[in-house]
């Protein structure tokens, strides 16, 4: 007599559960990747062009500049900038270990670790067209497959708004720190105060807002301009109950830096805005502490 066969077989169930059980090895993988990481600084905004990436890069550069290890890790999939504005060539390509089945991050300025869906496309005017299952894949294997190694910091920098990529990276990080970045202009601190109440919501840590573009010095007599109403992000951080970690100046050497490639607290270390990230970047280590 034969083995029995079973009159039906559920290919169904059976899948289903080494997809299960995949992806519970991967939420392991994350979270052991993240331990080794001491701060987990999560960039986000509720407007687009707000200064989340020009923050991101500069609050790296600046937290490298005092002898954090830091990495910094670009999940705007449709649009990353972080390499530009690091000046880290898109041509490089993170080193990958097939036994390990792991990357490696790219080594940008100052030993910064960086990885960037940018390494990823063919040049930079090709846009990644994926769609949401292939976009979370990407996100986890770049918190939970790159080699990343013992950090003081992690900079991730975000996509505007509450993407799915947002709403990922803030449910699969263990002990992340989110820092909303607004400017001073109403629709903007609109939105910025609902990602705070999304992230509040959700149950995560806001470590405090940075406004950014607040208020420009007149290059011609010094005096200092409000480009908007100010008061917006104070008002913000009263109503919810989170620090005002910084305020950065409108610079035009900021934008015109950005452009270039070289983060702007290395270039023009005297400036207003590399002052104001460093006062951010103390406030920021004061709140963790
Ligand atoms: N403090 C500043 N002074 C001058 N220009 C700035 C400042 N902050 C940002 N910019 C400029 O504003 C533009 C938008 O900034 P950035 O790309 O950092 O915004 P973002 O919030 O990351 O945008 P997105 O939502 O598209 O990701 C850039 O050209 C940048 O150089
Ligand atoms: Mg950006």
């Amino acid at each position: 007599m034969g083995e029995e066969i079973p009159d039906e077989i559920d290919l169904k169930e059976t899948v289903q559960q080494g997809k299960e059980e995949q992806m519970n090895q991967q939420m392991e993988r994350i979270k052991s990747n993240m331990e080794k990481i001491k701060h987990k600084l999560v960039i986000i905004s509720g407007k687009g062009g707000v200064g989340k990436t020009t923050v991101a890069v500069n609050l790296a550069m600046s937290l490298a500049s005092v002898g954090e290890k830091v990495g910094i890790l670009d999940v705007d999939i449709t649009g990353p900038n972080v390499t530009k504005m690091l000046g880290v060539s898109n041509d490089l390509k993170p080193r990958v270990d097939p036994d390990k089945k792991s990357f490696y991050p790219v080594n940008g300025p100052m030993n910064i670790k960086v990885l960037s869906m940018s390494f990823l496309t063919q040049d930079t005017d090709t846009p990644v067209i994926w769609r949401g299952p292939m976009k979370m894949g990407a996100v986890r294997q770049f918190l939970g497959d790159a080699q990343w190694g013992e950090l003081d910091y992690l900079v991730i920098d975000l996509p505007p708004g509450t993407s799915d990529e947002t709403l990922d990276i803030l449910q699969l990080i263990p002990e992340e720190n989110i820092i909303i970045v607004s400017t001073p202009q109403e629709v903007a601190l609109l939105d910025a105060r609902k990602t705070i109440r999304m992230a509040q919501i959700m149950e995560r840590n806001v470590l405090g807002i940075i406004e950014n573009m607040s208020g420009f010095a007149c290059p011609h007599c010094d005096k200092h301009i409000d480009l908007y109403p100010p008061g917006g992000a104070e008002k913000a951080s009263n109503d919810f109950d989170v620090p005002l970690l910084g305020k950065i100046p409108f610079e035009i050497e900021v934008s015109q830096q950005g452009d270039a490639g070289l983060p702007f607290v290395l270039k023009y270390p005297d400036s207003e805005s590399t002052k104001a990230f460093k006062i951010a970047v103390n406030s920021i280590k004061k709140h963790l502490s």
